[in-house]
């Protein structure tokens, strides 16, 4: 059983419901997933010890959050090369937040990245049945991609 990380920013709760279901959907795969707020992390050791990790963040003023920039300076600062990795969002007219963070784990990090892509869910579906199995289905394929 392998260690996923799912961090996430919400500010009105959107992308920690995601993050919800993204992590039954890797504990669905067999995995162990661990669900924390990207404000918990105050050193690069504390993202230490994960086999693969998931962020995620809402997009505001067509950006990631300022919390999210944040982490992921804090993060550059561990070796995560060939790590799996996924990205996941909220939004409501743009949604750029998702594919941001995904692009800075696959060519900054080196991620080994889902090839499921970001997932992206306008704000409207992320509490429907559809929403739900979309992200649970994102937490299935990368817990699938880990050895178990
Ligand atoms: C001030 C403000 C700015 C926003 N800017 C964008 C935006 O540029 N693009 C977009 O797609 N959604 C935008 N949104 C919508 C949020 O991304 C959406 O409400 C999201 O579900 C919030 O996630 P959270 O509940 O995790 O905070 C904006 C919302 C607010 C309140």
């Amino acid at each position: 059983m392998k260690k996923v990380l799912v961090a996430y920013a919400s500010r009105t709760g959107k992308t920690q419901k995601m993050a919800e279901f993204i992590a039954e959907g890797v504990r669905i795969a067999g995995h162990d997933a661990e669900l924390r707020k990207i404000s918990e992390f105050k050193k690069p050791e504390d993202l230490e010890s994960y086999d693969a990790y998931v962020f995620g963040c809402p997009t505001y003023h067509r950006d990631m959050t300022a919390g999210m920039k944040t982490f992921l300076f804090l993060a550059e600062n561990l070796n995560l090369t060939g790590k799996m990795g996924g990205a996941f969002g909220p939004y409501t007219h743009s949604g750029e937040a998702a594919p941001m963070i995904y692009d800075t784990m696959e060519f900054v990090y080196k991620m080994d990245m889902t090839d499921l892509g970001a997932l992206s869910l306008k704000e409207a579906i992320v509490d429907t049945a559809d929403g739900t199995k979309a992200c649970q289905d994102y937490g299935r394929a990368v817990g699938a991609k880990l050895p178990s």
